[in-house]
């Protein structure tokens, strides 16, 4: 990024018009250089306003992640986090992925105001927007090996879960094996993904980087962008909530579970984690990486994650794929 865009940027948080007169004052540098910072930022798909005569301005006002503010909201867990705010990367999995290679420590969370080319499950993309998303990943070690790990994706998702239902989103269900969903006009929702990348071998020791992304306020344009229904959290709650203080809320019960996951494994969750399943007991069509679609009931979910479906061919456990619902013929 442009060294001074996203400085001008945090200026343009308050969402009021700049002239570029003013910003170049402020930053002790031409119009011309600001103008160039701008069209720095537009090119990484940030939508900035230019009105001549008025300046610069954002759509809407945005509160930009503060280390401090996020640290506060950890509350007492706050010393179990390395924090680190970037101002704009590729992918914070990517990022914390290399970052883990060289050493860095267990607790670490990389969160970007500007993630440009996010990663999603199964391949795909993950498309966020500077204020619209929060876009996180955390680097937690673990003794064991990455075969000891089975079900964590599930854990940080009923982790996720709770901080959202704390701060009052309780209609907030999970999808298997970790999706965020909510049941809005008729439809389910996805309010926000995980992505799990591990690092060492069966045996141990492993790192996890667990990748975050939550939709705060999805905007039409993007909405049409993506391939299944999604929705913000502000448009769930209906006011605007403080990335910062959701990330450390998240952080917080992040700790919490991943020091019971790493004790208990995630047979300890289990229950727990059916009750919150929006497809519990549900017709669904099971749709597995090769296009093979197999329909079932859910059952349940094992004690190592999977998913157990009552199939034609009777009861079947599935590690990976996806579910889509199943309208009752
Ligand atoms: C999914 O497909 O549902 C998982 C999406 C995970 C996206 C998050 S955003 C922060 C972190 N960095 C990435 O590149 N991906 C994850």
């Amino acid at each position: 990024m442009n060294k001074l865009t996203f400085p001008i940027l945090a200026v343009l948080a308050d969402g009021k018009f700049h002239s570029g007169e003013a910003l170049a004052q402020q930053f002790g540098v031409t119009r011309a250089t600001v103008y160039n910072a701008i069209q720095a930022a537009q090119a990484i798909g940030i939508t900035v306003f230019s009105v001549r005569g008025r300046g610069y301005r954002l759509p809407k006002p945005v509160t930009l992640l503060d280390a401090d503010a996020i640290f506060q909201a950890c509350g007492e867990y706050a010393s179990w986090f390395h924090l680190q705010v970037l101002a704009q990367v590729d992918s914070t999995n990517r990022y914390l992925m290399q970052e883990s290679a060289r050493g860095v420590a267990h607790g670490t969370c990389a969160v970007a105001q500007v993630q440009t080319a996010g990663r999603g499950r199964r391949g795909r993309t993950w498309l966020s927007q500077l204020g619209g998303s929060l876009t996180f990943s955390l680097l937690w070690r673990f003794q064991c090996g990455a075969a000891g790990l089975s079900g964590l994706s599930l854990v940080i998702g009923l982790a996720l879960l709770r901080a959202l239902h704390e701060l009052g989103l309780t209609d907030v269900q999970l999808k298997w094996p970790n999706d965020l969903v909510v049941m809005h006009q008729g439809q389910w929702h996805k309010l926000g993904g995980i992505l799990i990348e591990l690092q060492g071998d069966m045996e141990g020791p492993s790192a996890a980087v667990i990748g975050i992304g939550l939709n705060l306020d999805i905007e039409q344009g993007m909405r049409q962008q993506i391939d299944q229904p999604v929705l913000g959290l502000n448009q769930l709650s209906g006011q605007t909530l403080n990335a910062n203080e959701l990330l450390g809320r998240c952080l917080a019960a992040l700790a919490v579970h991943l020091n019971q996951f790493t004790e208990h494994g995630f047979t300890y969750f289990q229950q727990s984690w059916m009750a919150h399943h929006a497809f519990h007991q549900q017709a669904v069509n099971l749709l597995m990486a090769n296009g093979q679609v197999v329909p079932g009931q859910v059952i349940g979910v094992a004690e190592e994650g999977s998913l157990l479906v009552e199939t034609a061919n009777g009861q079947q456990r599935f590690n990976a794929g996806e579910i889509s619902v199943r309208s009752a013929a």
